[in-house]
């Protein structure tokens, strides 16, 4: 199994901050998902950059991003992912929405989208490392079981 790790920051682009949301969806992955290899990316929150890293990695069995979920004006990341998906998997999103809600009521805010892209499944994380700790943990108990459907494996 391949999973790419795609963190979406203008400031971590940067160097500005260190990325730690990136290297810590890594790590619980790693941990829960020993098969699963794992490369990462950092990309500013603009369309042209965020589009050519998911293109890039389109082909591995899944894509997630971290960032640029929210409401600012620099925000597109569920933007550009619902314009490159071809089919939506809600229920994914509504889960770490509901379940990140338990945690804070800024889970609200976050615009995360879930989808596919020929056989690879794209879902948005928002930017903290506490907010990917815990979308993670829901995530990766079912990545198996997904990429099984997606090869029409059954159960
Ligand atoms: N989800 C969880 N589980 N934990 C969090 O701390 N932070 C929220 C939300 N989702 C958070 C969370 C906050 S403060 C915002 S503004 C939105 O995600 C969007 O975050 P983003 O713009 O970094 O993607």
């Amino acid at each position: 199994m391949k999973a790419a790790v795609i963190t979406i920051s203008d400031r971590a682009s940067k160097g500005i901050y260190e990325d730690l949301s990136g290297p810590e969806i890594e790590r619980l992955i790693k941990e829960m998902v020993p098969a699963c290899v794992i490369n990462r990316k950092i990309v500013p929150d603009e369309e042209d950059d965020i589009l050519k890293a998911m293109k890039l990695f389109t082909g591995y069995d899944f894509i997630l991003t971290t960032g640029g979920t929210g409401i600012g004006p620099r925000d597109v990341t569920p933007n550009v992912t619902a314009k490159y998906c071809d089919r939506e998997l809600p229920g994914i999103s509504e889960t770490l929405r509901a379940e990140s809600l338990k945690e804070t009521n800024s889970a609200m805010l976050s615009r995360g989208f879930s989808g596919m892209k020929d056989n690879t499944i794209i879902i948005n994380f928002p930017g903290s490392v506490k907010a990917v700790t815990l979308c993670t943990k829901i995530i990766a108990p079912v990545m198996v079981h997904a990429v099984k459907m997606i090869k029409g494996e059954g159960h």
